[in-house]
């Protein structure tokens, strides 16, 4: 697996401090990526050592023990822990992925090492700042666009054969793992849409009930938005629900060549 780069504000040259573990056990390092800019220093890295038998078995079990008994200034995002809401997508090891479902166990090495996203602004800690991303994502109109009215003013029904299309797209969970592993994003994140977001257009794109299937393309049929994506496939390789972006974009391209012929 590919090794991705560091955060954006990330000239670590700060000096990092070391916890230890309260218990013996089975101790494991974790090195952690620190940064406030309200201190004006560099970021650095924390190792923090965890008495993995003292501790959950997934790596946000162990961020959660590092900050309720170590240092409760160490800042993340995690809400279901369940792989569900997304927000607790980070770098482990040169990975991205959810550290909710990340077995500490399956991490290889000695340390294990906790980045932000990479290529995103960092807020604090192991918080990217989400703000142009979710800019991105509202500016595909994420949502069921209509034409003609409800039929007998009840709900629009779908076969369940144009519902099974949109399998492998309403799972996404927006964590940004794959648009922040793709390197077309990390270089062109100001003008390209990336592969989460160019998924969630597809979902759109590829759902019956949706009347603006025109306008949408018309709005994607850009060099930059779609056709900064040059299949290098980190995206489905990075996705931790086994979507595939890549997929979703090589679908939206060969609609924009159908329509043209
Ligand atoms: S396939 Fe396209 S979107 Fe996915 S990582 Fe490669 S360039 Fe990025
Ligand atoms: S496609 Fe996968 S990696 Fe990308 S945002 Fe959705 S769930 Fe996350
Ligand atoms: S805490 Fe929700 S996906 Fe990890």
């Amino acid at each position: 697996m590919a090794e991705f780069s560091l955060p954006q504000n990330s000239k670590i040259t700060g000096k990092g401090q070391a916890y230890k573990a309260a218990t013996g056990g089975k101790a494991r390092n974790f090195r952690v990526y620190r940064y406030n800019p309200d201190s004006g220093e560099n970021p650095r890295f924390d190792t923090f050592e965890i008495d993995t038998e003292a501790c959950g078995p997934m790596v946000l079990d162990a961020l959660i023990k590092m900050k309720s008994e170590q240092d409760s200034t160490l800042t993340f995002r995690r809400s279901c822990r369940e792989g569900i809401c997304g927000s607790c997508a980070m770098n482990i090891n040169g990975k991205n992925g959810l550290a909710c479902t990340t077995a500490i166990e399956d991490c290889g090495g000695k340390d294990i090492t906790i980045t932000p996203l990479p290529h995103m602004e960092v807020i604090k800690d192991l918080v990217p700042d989400f703000t142009h991303f979710y800019a991105q994502y509202n500016s595909i109109s994420p949502w069921l666009q209509t034409k003609t009215p409800t039929p007998s003013g009840k709900e629009r029904l779908q076969s369940p054969e144009d519902r099974a299309k949109l399998d492998g797209l309403y799972e996404c969970i927006l964590c940004a793992c794959c648009s922040t592993s793709c390197p077309s994003y990390w270089w062109n994140s100001d003008k390209f849409l990336g592969p989460a977001i160019l998924l969630q257009a597809y979902r759109w794109l590829a759902d019956s009930r949706d009347e603006y299937t025109g306008e949408r393309l018309d709005e994607l049929e850009d060099p930059f938005r779609l056709y900064r994506c040059h299949t290098i496939m980190n995206c489905a390789n990075a996705c931790p629900k086994g979507l595939s972006p890549a997929r979703a974009i090589a679908e939206t391209k060969k609609m924009l060549v159908e329509r043209s012929v």
